[in-house]
C-alpha cells in the first residue's frame, strides 16, 4: 500500500483496522495522515489558503516573485522554495497541489499536477480557453477514482446556494425556462501596457509570462493589492478572460449549482467592439442548454459591464444587485445574489398553493468550509462540490460565450467532439497560442 492509498484507507475505514505504526493511528490529522502539499502562488490569493493548509504538511512553495515566496516561507518555513512550478511539481513525495497563479497558467499547473498523480485545488477560473477546459476535465475524469479536485469558487459554501437549488428543483417558480446571471464590474483598458523599465531582481518576469505570447514588462501588471492584483492583468486576452473568468466564475456558479447541466448546443453573444488585446467590458451571451431528466431545455445567459437582463416585474429592480442570478419559470421567478434570494410568483399563481416547502430534515446539508472539503476529500471519498467536471463544464460554457462574441454569429456546438459545426473557421478561437516549451498537457 503506498502512502496515498494509506491516507485514504485511514479516512475511509478507520485506522484501527490496519496494522500501522502507532503514530499513524489517531485522527485524520495525526502526523502520518497529513497531506504533503505544494502551494503555487504564495501571496495575494495564495494567502487565503494559509489557514486551511496549516493543518497539513506544506512541503513546497512556489512563486515567480521571490519576495512573495519569502512571505509564504514565514508561514511555512519547512517548505522547499521554487520559482518555477514545473520544477516544484517534480519534488518527491507530494500528494496535492494548490494553484493560485495568474489565470493563464491555471490549466497548465492543473494538468501537470493531475498527470503526476496529485490532488489539485485550482483557483478560478479553471481555464483560459475552451481547449484548456476540455483537457483539464478529461485529465480529471481519467483520474477520478484516485484524485480529488476543487476549483476555487468558495462562495459555493454559502447556504444560499443550497436553498436556491431546492427552491428551483421543488418547483417554486414552476417549470424552469431560463436563467440569467450578471455582474456590473467595469475595468476598461486600451491595450497591453507599454514597455516600462526592467523587472526587479526578485521578479522572474519571463516565468510569469510562462506559456503566453511575450509582452514587455510594465510594473502596472503587479501594482494591485493582495488578492486584487488579478484586476491588473485578467482583462488581457493572453492573461485572462475578463469578467467571464473573474466574477463570472462565482456568479454563474449560483445558477450552475441549481440547473444540473452539461454543455450548450448553441451560443450567441454581443458586446463592445472587438479589441485584439483586451476582453470586452460590456458583453452578453445566451446559450441553449439541453433538457435533463427533471426539466426541458433552457436558456442560460450571462451579462456584464452594463449589459443587464430585463426585469420580469416592475417591482424588481435588478440594477440594485451587483452580481446576481434570475431564474424564470412558468409560475414566477426567483432572484438571487450570493447570500440572499427572493421569490416572485406571477399573476394568478401568486398564491403559491402549488408549492410545498421542504421539511427541515430534507434540506441539503451545509457543506462547511470549501477548502477543507477538498482536504477531507483527498483523504476520503474524493467527492467535492466543484470538481473539475462541474467547473470544467461551467468555464467551457462561459468561454464559448467569448468565442461566439469573437465569431460575431451564433455558434452551433458539438460538445462531444468540442467542435463548432456551422462556422469551421471559428474553431481556431477555441484554443490559445503558446510559446514553445510550454506543453499544456505536460
Ligand atoms: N476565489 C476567489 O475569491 C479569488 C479571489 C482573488 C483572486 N482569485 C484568483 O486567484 C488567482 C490569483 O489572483 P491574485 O489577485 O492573488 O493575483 P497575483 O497576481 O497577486 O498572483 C498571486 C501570486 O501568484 C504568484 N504567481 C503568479 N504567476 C505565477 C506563476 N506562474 N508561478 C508561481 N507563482 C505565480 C504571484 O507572484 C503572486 O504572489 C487569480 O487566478 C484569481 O482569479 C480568486
Amino acid at each position: 500500500m503506498n502512502r496515498r492509498q494509506f491516507l485514504r484507507s485511514v479516512a475511509l475505514t478507520g485506522a484501527g483496522s490496519l496494522m500501522l505504526p502507532r503514530t499513524s493511528l489517531f485522527g485524520a490529522n495525526a502526523p502520518n495522515n497529513k497531506l504533503n502539499i505544494a502551494l503555487i502562488g504564495t501571496w495575494g490569493r495564495g494567502e487565503a489558503h494559509f489557514g486551511a493548509l496549516a493543518s497539513e504538511n506544506v512541503v513546497a512553495l512556489c512563486d515567480i516573485n521571490e519576495e512573495h515566496l519569502a512571505f509564504g516561507a514565514k508561514k511555512f518555513p519547512e517548505a522547499k522554495p521554487y520559482v518555477d512550478w514545473r520544477q516544484c511539481l517534480d519534488q518527491k513525495g507530494l500528494d496535492a497541489v494548490v494553484c493560485c497563479t495568474a489565470d493563464h497558467t491555471h490549466a497548465f499547473v492543473a494538468n501537470w499536477a493531475l498527470n503526476r498523480g496529485y490532488h489539485v485545488y485550482c483557483e478560478k477560473p479553471l481555464a483560459n480557453s475552451v481547449e484548456e477546459a476540455r483537457v483539464v476535465r478529461a485529465n480529471y475524469l481519467k483520474n477520478k477514482s484516485k484524485l480529488a479536485t476543487q476549483c476555487g469558487t468558495q462562495r459555493h459554501e454559502y447556504e444560499n446556494f443550497n436553498r436556491v437549488r431546492e427552491l428551483i428543483q421543488d418547483g417554486v417558480i414552476g417549470q424552469l425556462e431560463a436563467v440569467s446571471t450578471w455582474g456590473n464590474r467595469k475595468i476598461p483598458r486600451p491595450g497591453y501596457l507599454p514597455a516600462e523599465g526592467e523587472p526587479p531582481k526578485h521578479l522572474h518576469y519571463d516565468l510569469w509570462i510562462g506559456p503566453s505570447p511575450f509582452h514587455p514588462y510594465n510594473p502596472g501588471y503587479f501594482s494591485g493589492g493582495p488578492g486584487a492584483n488579478c484586476l491588473q492583468w485578467n482583462m488581457y486576452w493572453d492573461f485572462g478572460s475578463g469578467q467571464i473568468g473573474d466574477m463570472g466564475s462565482h456568479t454563474m456558479d449560483i445558477a450552475w449549482n441549481a440547473i444540473d447541466t452539461t454543455l450548450p448546443t448553441s451560443v450567441e453573444a454581443k458586446g463592445d467592439p472587438f479589441n485584439p488585446e483586451v476582453t470586452p467590458v460590456k458583453l452578453e451571451f445566451h446559450c441553449k442548454m439541453p433538457a435533463n431528466p427533471w426539466r426541458p431545455g433552457i436558456r442560460v445567459s450571462w451579462y456584464q459591464g452594463g449589459a443587464m437582463p430585463e426585469s420580469p416585474s416592475r417591482m424588481l429592480n435588478l440594477n440594485r444587485i451587483d452580481h446576481g442570478a434570475l431564474f424564470e419559470g412558468t409560475k414566477g421567478c426567483l432572484v438571487s445574489d450570493f447570500n440572499n434570494r427572493a421569490i416572485f410568483p406571477s399573476d394568478d399563481k401568486a398564491d403559491l398553493t402549488y408549492y410545498k416547502p421542504r421539511a427541515k430534515e430534507a434540506l441539503i446539508p451545509k457543506m462547511g468550509n470549501f477548502q477543507k472539503q477538498w482536504i477531507h476529500a483527498c483523504k476520503g471519498d474524493l467527492k467535492t462540490s466543484c470538481d473539475f467536471e462541474y467547473s470544467g463544464n461551467m468555464i467551457e460554457t462561459m468561454l464559448l460565450g467569448l468565442v461566439a462574441y469573437r465569431a460575431g454569429k451564433t455558434i452551433e456546438y458539438d460538445s462531444a467532439t468540442g467542435r463548432i459545426t456551422n462556422i469551421p473557421e471559428a474553431n481556431e478561437l477555441l484554443r490559445r497560442k503558446y510559446r514553445p516549451g510550454w506543453p499544456l498537457d505536460g
